[in-house]
Formats: structure tokens, sequence, C-alpha cells
């Protein structure tokens, strides 16, 4: 791939050099577009050195032009003839020029040119990053279709710890090979995900929940956007961003969990529950805190509208994919929920496992396919986890359509 890496004016601005070894490592070919506040840090030289190109660094230099004229719209022919504008560091002044459409240097000026995909870096002190500013400047950007990887945490260059740190080059070098090697096979496909738990409330501060931590779906989420769909998440309380380019709609309740999925159900032509909704709910919450006495207290719950069950009845063409967390008899009873359910897959969990499934990074599940038979995922890292059920999902669609074409 072509990659245009815009080098920011912070002090991570030198780590930049090892990004470009491992983008070229990984056989991209890097031009480098440096601002005036990052020759503050670092010299073109060095990534002259590196690329064996020289650095871009003036909107009218034309140093990379053979004529007058291409000198004068050269953000241009570098908009034209590249694959990926990766923006690293991203400093929040460049986020805020970038979601404000400003044009004053080469790099931003290449960056409104750009159709691309825009990869952004963000690398600044914890509270600058934290800052509603640069915060709502991110949102415009996401909501863009710039892909945001979010900075490390830890010590930072201000002496303070914290989040704003510059990502791992390896990390950025990945997320770049995972936008272009991108299967585009759910273009044109509008999905609706379920993530993280639900809380019932037993009283003003007391409630019921779970140990999802959103992991799983904000995983398919994120993989189910980069893979082309439209992307609808209505997670319960969760400590995630909303992944690039997804519609997020935060809920508490499983009672609102429900609204919100029917009220976005219309739209929808797959549907994946993979949230963790609580089975049971106190109907009549007290209004004031529950006194804590010597004597034992009973609670009596109702459960709450099963919204798999649900849309199971009122699916129509859509794809149902639903989920089963077990500790015992994995597939029998995900088999039986599939059947009962109206599900067109379902993604069988076992969930008493040190290191695996609620609330860690990683997953191990069977997926029981439309045609009855059983593939095994993981154990892995959630977003490969999330990678192979996506690939049945649009085998299933593909298999659908295809069926339907012959029909
Ligand atoms: O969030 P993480 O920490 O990443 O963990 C991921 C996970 C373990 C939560 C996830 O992989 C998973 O297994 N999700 C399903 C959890 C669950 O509630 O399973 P269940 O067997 O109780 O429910 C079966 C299905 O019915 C699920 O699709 C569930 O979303 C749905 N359901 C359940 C109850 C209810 N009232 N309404 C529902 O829609």
């Amino acid at each position: 791939m072509r990659v245009v890496l815009g080098v920011g004016g912070g002090i991570a601005a030198y780590k930049a050099a090892e990004l470009v070894r491992q983008l070229e490592q990984r056989g991209h070919d890097v031009q480098v577009v440096m601002t005036r506040a990052a020759r503050e840090f670092i010299q073109p030289l060095t990534f002259a050195a590196l690329t064996g190109k020289k650095v871009i660094t003036d909107l009218f230099s034309g140093e990379n032009a053979n004529d007058t004229l291409a000198s004068a719209v050269e953000h241009i022919g570098v908009a034209q003839n590249h694959d990926v504008l990766v923006v690293a560091p991203a400093t929040a002044d460049l986020l805020a020029k970038f979601a404000t459409g400003q044009a004053d240097d080469f790099l931003t000026t290449l960056h409104l040119a750009f159709t691309g995909a825009v990869v952004l870096a963000p690398s600044m002190n914890t509270a600058m990053w934290e800052h509603p500013a640069t915060q709502q400047n991110l949102e415009t950007l996401r909501a863009r279709g710039c892909f945001v990887i979010q900075p490390d945490e830890g010590w930072l260059a201000c002496g303070t710890t914290g989040a704003g740190r510059f990502p791992d080059p390896e990390r950025i070098a990945a997320e770049v090979d995972l936008l272009t090697e991108q299967k585009k096979d759910l273009a044109g496909e509008s999905v609706l995900i379920t993530a993280g738990p639900t809380q019932e409330a037993l009283d003003p501060v007391r409630y019921i929940s779970n140990r999802s931590s959103g992991k799983m779906g904000f995983a398919l989420a994120e993989a189910a956007a980069r893979r082309g769909a439209r992307v609808t998440l209505v997670a319960g309380p969760v400590h995630l961003n909303a992944p690039p380019n997804v519609r997020l709609i935060p809920v508490r309740t499983a009672q609102e969990m429900r609204r919100a999925v029917l009220e976005s159900l219309e739209s929808a032509t797959i549907i994946i529950k993979s949230a963790a909704v609580a089975d049971y709910y106190l109907a009549e919450v007290p209004k004031q805190k529950l006194k804590k006495t010597a004597t034992r207290l009973s609670l009596e719950l109702d459960p709450t509208p099963d919204i798999l069950a649900e849309i199971g009845e009122k699916k129509g063409d859509r794809l149902l994919i639903g989920f089963a967390a077990e500790t015992d008899n994995l597939i029998g009873e995900a088999r039986r929920k599939m059947a009962a359910k109206h599900c067109d897959m379902l993604v069988a969990n076992l969930v008493n496992r040190e290191g695996l499934g609620f609330d860690s990074d990683r997953n191990e599940v069977d997926i029981i396919t439309g045609s009855g038979k059983t593939v095994h995922a993981g154990p892995a890292d959630k977003k490969e986890v999330a990678e192979k059920i996506l690939d049945q999902v649009a085998m299933l669609r593909l298999s659908l359509s295809t069926a339907e074409t012959k029909s």
C-alpha cells in the first residue's frame, strides 16, 4: 500500500521514525509529510534517510513535483497517489484543524483532498486528551469515517502519568494492515448488535448485573463496520468508547435495551445479540434506599423480556444471530436456545474458564451455523473471534442470497 505519514508537532514526533520502519517492514511504501511544528522536534533528514524520499514540508515548495502547475497542486497529486493517510502523532491542534476543515499547510490541505482511509494516532498530555473540545473533535472525525487509534496510558513526557502516550508503532502499523487488507463482505448490510450487561435497580443505589464488559460485542461492531456494514450498537453500561463508524445507543436496563433494539429493528438486515441481558428484575423499585436490618431480606423478582425470543418471532428475512453463555452442556443448551428463539446462527460460549469469556480480552466459542454444523473459534483475542463469527455470518448471507437467486 502507498501510505502518506503526516507527522504532527508533538514530543512523540521522534517515535514516528520507528513507525516508518514498521510500515516499511510490512511492505508499505511510505511518503512522509511534516508540519512546521514537527520540524521543531525532529529533522526531516531522519525520515528522508529511512524512506529514501524527500520529506514534504511546505505547501508551495514543489520539491516533489516537476513543473510549476504540479507544484501548486502537489497536495492533490499526493492525495490521489496514496491509499492511506496516517497522522502520527495527531496533536490536539491537528485534530481541531481536521475537524473544522482548515487547510493552512500541506498536511491539513492534504487531509481535505484525501479520499482514501484516514488513520489518526493521537498523542498529547492527558488533560488535553480529555478536554471536551478534543473529544468532540474526535467524535466529529470518527463520524466522518476516520479511524482513531486510542493512545496508550503511561508515563508522559510532561512528567505526568495517564492517557495520551503515542500508541505503540507496531500497533499503529497492525491497524493500517487490518484496514488495508479489509474484506468488504458486509457492504450494504445494516447490522444491529447488542453488547454488555444490563443493570436492574433494586433501590436508588443498588442493582443486579453481571460480569459482561461489552468487549465481545464492541469487537463485533468494530469488525462489522470495517467490513463495510452500517452498524448500530445497543450497549449496556460499559467502559468502552464507540468504535469508529458505529452508532452507539447506550442503555441501562433490559427494558431500555428492548426498546432501543425494537426501534432500530426496521432498518436492520442482520441482528447479533451478544449482550448479557439480566434475566430478572425488580418490577417495583423502592423510591428510598433499602434499610439494612439484622434479618434476612427477600425480594421477588420478575423475568425480564426475552429480547432475542421476541425478535425471533418477528425477524422476517433478517438474519438473527444469538449467543448462549453456558457453564455446562454447552452445545446441547446452545442448540435448544437456537431453536426456541428462532435464530439462524448461534454462538455458544462456555463461560466458566479463567481468562476467557466474561470480562476478558480473549474468548473461545463454538459457532452453530444455519446448516447445523459447528465451527470452533479461539482461544484468541476477541477481535479475532469477532472476525471468525462475521466470516460465518457473511457466508450464511451469501448462501441464502445464492439460494434465493436460484429459486
Ligand atoms: O461482554 P464480554 O465481557 O466481552 O463477554 C462476552 C459474553 C460472554 C457476554 C458473550 O460472549 C456472551 O456469551 N453473550 C451472551 C450472554 C447471555 O446472556 O447468554 P444467555 O445464554 O443468558 O442468553 C441467550 C441469548 O438470549 C443471548 O443472545 C442474550 O443476548 C439473549 N437474551 C437473554 C435474556 C434476555 N432477557 N433477553 C435476551 O435477548
